[in-house]
């Protein structure tokens, strides 16, 4: 057995099963590997397709895949030392869909009558993509009013039965905590569950293979899973022999919904949750994140840091992107929002490679796009006119 599920609360030890999704104390679970898989290298992973499952011998063993060439995502260097991750590149435009294609391929391997799912929009996006691939059905709960356009449009197109709950995300997750289950045959797809996570982690491993272990991984927090899972990547890498080093982790978070940031900081062992969080950054928009024991762990082991940042340095840092020709959501730009802050804090040191994830694609929140500023013309003659006046 490669696994076994490990409580981060209690330590109690489990079998690992896909429904075993909380410990029974209530507790998260991670999902340790057992020993190192022989045969594991570089030249192994990189005679394979680019990936999630180039890393397969890291990740669970499923019975049929569900899988749409998730990850093998570009790496684009945006000056010296300083590179983005670019997530939108995935098959639904979001980081998700690693998740998705361990954790929808053990759902289906496992009985599920259905998959679920809470979310401020990617996470249903790519829930509904995976569930429809693999044939079965989708059921998502959505902040009402507060997902952006273009993830809300692939939940419907995708064919999945959308619940909208007044309240926050938080609201909407509570829900699925309560209904999801093996009794239910519901299974679900949020951070929570720790095997969606071990499909995240890849994100590390790709870093890794192309430019070695940076100094920094910029990240955004939401709810708080993706950055417990690169951490968790990395340090799978040091263990198995596959790095020489860890990187520091950074989570950033925007102002309106900051418990992890701030509780960081503050050097609390617990976050104080927000009741009301409101950011531009709807994907971002959580008060009470689930992972957040994880997310500290990861923070506190890495040496790491975490930022604060205002929706108009979140602006600023999108349209910057999008001038350097990368296009992604608001929540993707406060990576580099807390990089800048970073460096101008001391914090990033001269030097430093640091690689900042964008986690989701420019398109799902065109709604975000600033107004164009257009000239019209009624025919090719006035339209000739003017664009030779540009
Ligand atoms: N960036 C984007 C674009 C996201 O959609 C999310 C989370 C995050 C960052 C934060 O990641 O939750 O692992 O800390 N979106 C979830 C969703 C909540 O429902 O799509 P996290």
């Amino acid at each position: 057995m490669l696994y076994k599920l490990r409580c981060v609360k209690c330590g109690r030890e489990y079998e690992p099963d896909p429904w075993r999704i909380r410990c029974d104390c209530g507790g998260l679970l991670e999902p340790v590997i057992v020993r190192k898989p022989t045969g594991i290298s570089w030249t192994l992973f990189r005679s394979r397709k680019l990936g999630v499952w180039r890393y397969e011998e890291l990740l669970p063993k499923v019975k049929g895949r569900v899988t749409m060439g998730e990850g093998g995502t570009p790496l684009i260097k945006l000056k010296e030392n300083l590179w983005v991750k670019f997530e939108g590149a995935n098959p639904t435009g979001s980081f998700k869909d690693r998740g998705m294609t361990v954790a929808v391929s053990l759902a289906k391997g496992s009985g599920a009558k259905s998959v679920i799912c809470a979310s401020t929009g990617n996470t249903s996006a790519s829930v509904s993509a995976y569930a429809a691939r693999a044939g079965i059905s989708s059921i998502v709960l959505l902040p009402r009013g507060k997902v952006a356009r273009g993830k809300l449009a692939q939940a419907i197109l995708h064919g999945a039965k959308i619940v909208e709950v007044d309240g926050s995300f938080d609201e909407a997750l509570k829900a699925v905590m309560r209904v999801a289950g093996k009794e239910s045959g519901l299974y679900p797809l949020n951070s929570f569950n720790p095997w969606r996570l071990e499909g995240q982690k890849t994100i590390a491993f790709e870093i890794a293979d192309e430019i070695g272990v940076p100094d920094w991984v910029i990240l955004p927090i939401g709810n708080a899973g993706n950055i417990s899972a690169i951490w968790k990547g990395f340090k799978e890498l040091k263990r198995f022999g596959l790095a020489d080093k860890l990187p520091r982790m950074a989570g950033v978070q925007a102002e309106g919904a900051a418990p992890i940031a701030r509780a960081f900081r503050e050097g609390l062992k617990e976050p104080e949750f927000v009741d009301n969080p409101e950011t531009v950054a709807t994907a971002i928009r959580i008060g009470r994140p689930v992972n957040w024991p994880k997310a500290l762990a990861a923070l506190k082991e890495s040496d790491g840091w975490t930022e604060v940042v205002s929706d108009e340095e979140i602006v600023r840092a999108h349209r910057d992107l999008a001038r350097a020709g990368i296009g992604v959501e608001p929540a993707s730009a406060a990576s580099l929002a807390g990089y800048r802050r970073m460096v101008r804090e001391g914090i990033i040191k001269e030097g430093e490679r640091v690689v900042l994830i964008a986690t989701g694609h420019a398109l799902k929140d065109p709604d975000f796009i600033p107004e164009p500023e257009v000239v019209r013309a009624k025919d090719a003659d006035e339209a000739v006119r003017l664009v030779m006046s540009l």
